[in-house]
């Protein structure tokens, strides 16, 4: 239908079908919506990808109503077969979606009745568009964070791959972007790991209170029908029902929380993207990121920029910003819906749109692609362990060990620390490393030191010995590694 089309039947409205949203409630009113509020109020150019889920919903209700006998059997054949024929046209691009009929809702249903009559203007007994949208909002949710935690866990075994390859590699582990003590590049990297694994709980947690039933609290007070409630949440798939009309269909925590999750997420991915950028600058050259992921300078040429990771830094203050506007939009609603609801949409679909393209483009960029001929991933981040240990050796990142050799020779630690002060002193002086000063002039600072410092003054030896639990200690790495695998197998 033309849009001139659509205004005449909003003008004359036909009395078989729903064809502008002025008909849902059209007895009352007098005057038709300006084309500036119709375009204002209506959200089916954003909504309209809930499609599935409305479907899925409207079709679980229609079956719960025959079943109850609310409606005929024939009236439900005639809903599935209009909604086969409507998920057909929607999947061909053949729908039509009207900005006159506002939203998904209306418009799937105005379609219905368009194809089946009078059984589609049955589907909407016992139903609000209120307690439809919940439901639609929290089943395609529901979805996404499936969907999120398959790619959380993608990232997360790029990250051990590339841990299990560099368990051995040492980098300068820093603490006010100081050299501080060396660690394992693999150590480094399941840091990451435990980030997304927390990440993929909290999208799990979220999913169980996502994956409720609203439908059936109505307009919000519930109904006069003899609805089972329980049977359409089973059909559904959902894990229980709203218990309370009132917040079913005002209730809009799921999508806060889910977007307190994802804002969390794209922190960690924004750290990891920060580490990246500064791994791969000239200063550093620690890691390179493969040429797909970078961009050249229109005006330098021998630039190669990392767009992807200072991106994915930027979109982290997008996701953020969602989150700011889901939360102060549910401030000072009353009970129970209002239209301010409609406005939950586009921040969540774009969190979920930000979060998903993140998440993969961050697993192939770390972890590689599957090449088909080889079965091995390719083209993820290469490491440049010279480099690494190179810097490591720069800024006394052996000097605790030494500290702590001192305390096994019986020394306070307090006391050691100072002494040590005063070795890191003198290496600075002779502008060399700790285990570069020669054995008298260690004892200088303290006699009990012996020979065997210099295994302690050493990178590989520092890290050894930090052989505890959740220490960078390659032994303990290899644990985790083994820990992680199990977990993500
Ligand atoms: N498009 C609306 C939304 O997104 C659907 C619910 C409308 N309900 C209403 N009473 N106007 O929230």
């Amino acid at each position: 239908m033309s849009s001139s089309q659509a205004n005449n039947a909003a003008s004359a409205p036909s009395h078989n079908q729903l064809d502008t949203k002025a008909q849902a409630w059209s007895a009352l009113f007098s005057e038709p919506m300006s084309d500036l509020v119709k375009r204002y109020t209506s959200s089916v150019f954003f909504d309209k990808r809930l499609w599935q889920a409305d479907i899925a919903g409207s079709l679980a209700h229609a079956e719960m109503l025959a079943a109850q006998g609310v409606i005929s059997a024939e009236d439900h054949a005639s809903i599935q077969r209009g909604m086969a024929q409507i998920t057909s046209e929607i999947e061909s691009g053949a729908f039509e979606w009207k900005l006159d009929l506002e939203d998904v809702h209306l418009n799937i249903e105005a379609r219905l009745t368009q194809l089946v009559g009078d059984a589609g203007k049955r589907l909407h007994t016992g139903r609000s568009r209120n307690d439809q949208v919940a439901t639609d909002v929290r089943l395609w949710l529901r979805g996404e964070i499936d969907l999120i935690g398959d790619l959380l866990k993608e990232l997360q075994i790029s990250l051990v791959d590339v841990a299990e390859q560099n368990v051995d590699v040492i980098l300068p582990g820093f603490t006010h972007l100081q050299v501080a003590q060396p660690v394992s590049f693999g150590h480094h990297m399941l840091a990451y790991v435990e980030m997304f694994k927390r990440d993929a709980e909290r999208m799990a947690d979220v999913r169980r209170r996502t994956n409720v039933l609203p439908l059936g609290a109505a307009a919000l007070a519930g109904t006069t029908y003899p609805l089972d409630r329980e049977r359409v949440a089973k059909t559904l798939g959902m894990e229980g029902v709203c218990q309370n009309s009132l917040d079913a269909v005002s209730d809009r925590d799921f999508a806060i929380e889910f977007t307190a999750a994802a804002s969390l997420c794209m922190v960690h991915v924004s750290r990891l993207s920060e580490e990246l950028i500064i791994w791969m600058s000239q200063n550093f050259g620690f890691i390179k990121i493969a040429d797909r992921f970078t961009t050249g300078s229109s005006i330098m040429p021998q630039k190669k920029n990392p767009d992807v990771p200072e991106l994915a830094r930027g979109k982290t203050g997008r996701v953020v910003g969602h989150l700011m506007g889901l939360i102060t939009l549910m401030k000072g609603q009353p009970l129970a819906y209002n239209k301010d609801n409609q406005e939950d949409k586009e921040p969540l679909f774009d969190t979920v749109d930000t979060l998903k393209d993140t998440l993969r483009i961050f697993a192939e960029m770390v972890g590689g692609q599957l090449n088909p001929a080889t079965g091995k991933k390719e083209g993820g981040i290469t490491v440049n362990a010279p480099a690494m240990e190179q810097a490591a050796l720069k800024g006394y990142a052996t000097a605790t060990d030494l500290a702590d050799y001192l305390v096994k020779k019986g020394l306070p630690f307090r006391d050691a620390h100072e002494t040590v002060a005063h070795a890191v002193k003198a290496a600075t002086t002779h502008a060399c490393d700790l285990s570069e000063l020669p054995l008298t002039v260690l004892q200088g600072f303290h006699p009990a030191i012996e020979k065997d410092v210099y295994e302690c003054l050493s990178l590989r030896g520092s890290l050894n010995a930090r052989n505890t639990l959740g220490g960078t200690a390659p032994a303990q790495v290899r644990v985790q590694l083994a820990r992680h695998r199990a977990r993500l197998a």
